[in-house]
């Protein structure tokens, strides 16, 4: 029987474990949104997980929409995350970085000449982001022209060539958390007529030609993807049928043979499964798809332990343990207590709440 403890092939990637580091914004990178020493520490720390993601990236300038977010279009940004890649590796681990476009979810002070922010509508949500100035809200959107999406794409190929570059195992797809992707999938957004509007197969278009690209580049054993059907995370609605869309979804991810699916169940740092709604049923999901099942939202040791089990998941992604234990493999492994999160440290600053959590000793 699989344990979280039980190495796994992913595609082309070879892990040794199931524990997976999830993405999560540091927002340190303060420096032309390179990741710095400091990152390429808190990243080795951790490398015991049998695969790191990234923290979200943004693949161009456009595609940031909080400060101090790191990129993967310069080549101060390649060189930053060599530097990272290369110190997991020393260590025995796989990190993959994932690839980030916000769209609507920014502000024209992060945006190269003020610019808008850009999505599948003209519509602005009522959320907020971070800034110089701190939280303030978004700005109003303005919606791409079709004529402006191979462009999109090409961004999301080069950022994975970028990827390839700068020594990463492979690249993670946030299409996830009504960001860009997400803005373009849910009908409570995308007010679109035309190729990308409308119909579960217009709306699903974009996502399917992204990954498409990015697994040409880096061949689809490398490429995961990320979803959250249900969340609604920055005031983001839900799509009106949830269920037919992501199915049509991930039967349309299938045939590109991708080495993994990661979905978040429910409400993102909330419940898996809301009250009051119908249940969104995630096995519908994984039985569409081939590749490797990753789960997340709040899974304690235990719950992923039993999923893994039961066939119900082959990687479990924790996130907010990984920040405050830097050796969660072996915490877990010897049924060790866990560090205390330090929340007030989670955006931005140094090294405190980042590189100085203490591991056990020998
Ligand atoms: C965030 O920066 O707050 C953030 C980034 C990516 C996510 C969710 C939250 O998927």
């Amino acid at each position: 029987m699989s344990s979280l403890f039980s190495p796994i092939k992913v595609g082309e990637m070879a892990l040794a474990n199931r524990i997976v580091m999830a993405p999560l914004t540091r927002n340190r990178a303060i420096d032309g949104q390179v990741p710095g020493p400091l990152t390429v520490e808190y990243y080795r720390q951790r490398a015991t997980a049998g695969l790191i993601i990234s923290e979200a990236s943004q693949i161009s300038p456009m595609a940031q929409g909080y400060l101090d977010t790191p990129g993967i279009h310069t080549a101060e940004q390649i060189a930053g995350w060599r530097k990272v890649t290369d110190a997991v590796h020393a260590e025995g681990g796989r990190i993959v970085i994932q690839l980030w476009h916000v769209g609507r979810i920014s502000h024209s002070s992060l945006l190269p000449g003020g610019a808008a922010p850009v999505s599948s509508t003209n519509r602005r949500p009522n959320a907020q982001t971070f800034t110089r100035d701190g939280f303030v809200p978004v700005s109003a959107p303005r919606a791409l022209r079709d004529d402006e999406l191979p462009a999109l794409v090409a961004d999301y190929r080069r950022a994975t060539r970028n990827a390839i570059e700068a020594g990463f195992d492979g690249i993670e797809v946030h299409a996830a958390n009504s960001y860009l992707l997400d803005q373009f999938l849910r009908d409570s957004v995308n007010d679109r007529s035309g190729a990308y509007g409308g119909s579960i197969p217009n709306r699903a278009r974009l996502l399917l030609e992204v990954m498409a690209a990015v697994a040409d580049e880096i061949g689809a054993g490398r490429c995961g993807v990320r979803i959250s059907p249900m969340t609604t995370f920055s005031d983001t609605p839900r799509d009106s049928d949830p269920q037919a869309l992501f199915n049509y979804v991930v039967e349309q991810l299938a045939p590109l043979g991708l080495a993994y699916l990661h979905v978040i169940e429910g409400e993102t740092g909330g419940a898996r499964y809301p009250e009051g709604i119908p249940a969104f049923d995630y096995a519908a999901l994984h039985q569409r798809f081939p590749g490797a099942w990753m789960i997340n939202n709040g899974y304690s040791f235990v719950e992923g332990m039993e999923a893994v089990a039961l066939g119900k998941a082959d990687l479990v992604a924790f996130g907010r343990p990984f920040i405050s234990n830097p050796d969660l493999v072996r915490r877990l492994r010897e049924n060790a207590p866990l560090n205390e999160l330090r929340v007030d440290k989670l955006y931005g600053g140094g090294a405190e709440g980042y590189t100085d959590y203490p591991v056990l000793l020998d």
